[in-house]
């Protein structure tokens, strides 16, 4: 199973403001549509209360909560469990928010970022990975727009090294 961590942020790793995304950019909801559909996601229970409780249709909601218990959507109180119960799966989408990236950014195989040019204020940050840019992910494909470049990163192995 493929860990991949899709997010969007700006300049200085912004992600999110007042339970909700900073921005609007509809080409980046048709990005994260089209990148995510089929795959089962997994996300914080901050994520499933933005969605308002509703699962992204197409695809395997998985919430994660330690207070929560919703009987629509498979809940979990620990992240191991969560990715036991999808293991069978070829890829996995993490779909934040905050505090969920944190704590997979180290398991994770793949990055898929959307990097907003404009500064936005914010109180959710993605973590700092770009310092590891070159040791950890390499950059294995980008394309740049107007307002916001999409670029996969992937994890460097051993021989990547060499
Ligand atoms: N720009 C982007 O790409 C992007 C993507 C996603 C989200 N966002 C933004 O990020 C913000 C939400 O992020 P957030 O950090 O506040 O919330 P979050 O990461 O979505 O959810 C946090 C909650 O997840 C649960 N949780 C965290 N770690 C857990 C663990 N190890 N095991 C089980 N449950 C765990 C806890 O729920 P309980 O309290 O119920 O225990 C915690 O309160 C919003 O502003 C949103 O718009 C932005």
């Amino acid at each position: 199973m493929r860990l991949i961590i899709i997010a969007a942020h700006d300049p200085n790793l912004v992600i999110g403001k007042d339970g909700t995304l900073p921005w609007h950019y509809s080409e980046d909801l048709k990005f994260f549509k089209k990148t995510t559909m089929g795959s089962p996601l997994l996300m914080g229970r901050g994520v499933f209360e933005e969605l308002n409780e509703k699962p992204l249709p197409g695809r395997l909601n998985v919430v994660l909560s330690r207070s929560k218990n919703y009987s629509h959507v498979p809940t979990f109180s620990l992240i191991d469990t969560a990715l036991q119960y999808l293991s069978d799966h070829d890829k996995v989408f993490i779909i934040g928010g905050g505090e969920i990236y944190r704590q997979t950014l180290d398991m994770a195989d793949e990055l898929v970022i959307t990097e907003v040019k404009e500064e936005y204020d914010g109180d959710t940050f993605f973590p700092e990975y770009r310092d590891q840019i070159g040791t950890i992910w390499k950059e294995a494909w980008r394309e740049d727009h107007d307002s916001l470049s999409f670029v996969r990163y992937i994890k460097m192995r051993g021989g990547d090294l060499e």
